[in-house]
């Protein structure tokens, strides 16, 4: 339904209840998201973001609501990714002739998709645009979340839209922050932010300094996801500062697979360890875990403890996708460790070691491997090397 969310601007949006995948397969969205578009009337008339392609039907149905699509003057493309540029198609069909707004490299992604030649404005930070009785500001937002990531700032009505960041996968009939449920928001908030923007962190830091030092004020903070922060908007920026220094919560998390109940038995006593040194823990069996759950609650802890039996002379494959992650991700300020069981060679534990060291995970202590089963020394070591993690987590 469309919202008309302050005078003269209206989401125009679309909620993807279904959703359940994104990046293909590579994020999960338990619940589901929206593609958030804006449309500003003034004397000119602007569409901020589009949605995914697929929505584009029900997509216009809802511009239509507001305005004849052939009226749109401007269309602002903060960033190319298809969930926000896929309804640009459908759009310019009818106002073949409105200016595309893109960022620098904007210029090369949004063309790169589409390949129209359309009218494309390219901007830059502090660029304006007059709209009437209002003004389009710019702000580059380089690797939030991609190179060509942009800004749009609604001078007079004091709206940000930053297109993917403070945004959530949430689906809800619900528009704004006040109106929905805290703990589902923050989960989905964070999940989002540890997932997509956690190898960024550094930039997320310097672009919220960067734009709170312009001194826009700032009513209204309208992602491309999600609901709308308008009550105290700026605790989303403020939750993003501390995300993005990662400084870790005094907390493990537990991630192993097993073959025969060995090196599950030993998770659980390395729990036992991180328990009786007081940090609480979680433990993930990497076959059936939700991935992108357990990375938000890698990001939150610590600690990250990781146990494979040996296979093949290396760790076994279900934790490959997780040792990629973590390369990815680029975790900071975490310490780890490693554990397993072995019949016969025993290599897996070193080599998760030396690739939490590749990843800038400090070992803490010295892997423990069990021949076999574990015997109650292999277990108790287990417990030690629990121990071991909680002090460097609290000493961290
Ligand atoms: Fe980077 Fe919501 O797409």
């Amino acid at each position: 339904m469309v919202t008309e969310i302050c005078e003269g601007v209206y989401w125009v949006g679309v909620v993807d209840w279904a959703l359940r995948h994104f990046h293909g397969y590579e994020l999960s969205t338990p619940r589901g998201s929206t593609y958030n578009s804006y449309l500003i009337k003034d004397e000119k008339t602007v569409l901020v973001d589009t949605v995914w392609g697929p929505f584009a039907d029900e997509f216009l149905a809802n511009v239509r609501e507001v305005v004849d699509p052939a009226a749109i003057d401007i269309v602002v493309a903060n960033h190319a990714e298809s969930d926000h540029s896929g309804g640009l198609p459908a759009i310019m069909r009818h106002c073949p002739e409105a200016t595309v707004v893109v960022s620098k490299r904007g210029a090369e992604s949004v063309p790169g998709h589409y390949h129209q030649d359309w009218n494309f404005k390219v901007v830059g930070t502090g660029d304006k645009i007059n709209i009437g009785q209002h003004e389009l500001v710019f702000v580059e937002a380089p690797m939030l979340h991609w190179p060509d990531s942009m800004f749009t700032y609604l001078a007079g009505k004091n709206l940000l839209m930053p297109n993917d960041a403070f945004g959530q996968h949430y689906a809800t009939d619900k528009r704004f922050n006040d109106e929905v449920d805290q703990h589902e928001l923050y989960e989905e908030a964070l999940r989002y932010y540890a997932n997509i923007l956690t190898p960024f962190s550094e930039m997320v830091i310097k672009k919220i300094d960067e734009v709170l030092a312009l001194g826009l004020p700032v009513d209204m903070i309208a992602p491309s996801h999600g609901v709308i922060w308008r009550d105290d908007p700026l605790q989303i920026v403020e939750k993003y500062k501390e995300w993005a220094a990662q400084k870790g919560e005094q907390r493990a998390v537990i991630l192993y697979d097993t073959m025969w109940q060995g090196t599950r038995l030993m998770a659980e006593a390395v729990g036992a360890g991180l328990a009786a040194e007081g940090v609480p823990y979680k433990i993930f069996y990497a076959p059936v875990a939700e991935r992108n759950q357990v990375l938000t609650e890698i990001f939150r802890a610590k600690a990250v403890v990781v146990g494979s039996p040996t296979v093949n002379r290396g760790y076994i494959s279900t934790l490959g996708t997780y040792m990629e992650d973590l390369r990815g991700l680029g975790f900071k300020n975490k310490v780890g460790a490693a554990f397993g069981s072995y019949g016969w060679s025993g290599e897996a534990v070193k080599i998760i070691e030396e690739h939490l060291e590749r990843c800038k995970i400090t070992v803490a202590a010295p892997g423990v491997r069990a021949k076999w089963q574990p015997t109650a020394d292999d277990l108790a070591a287990c417990a030690e090397l629990g121990r071991e993690v909680a002090r460097a987590v609290k000493g961290a």
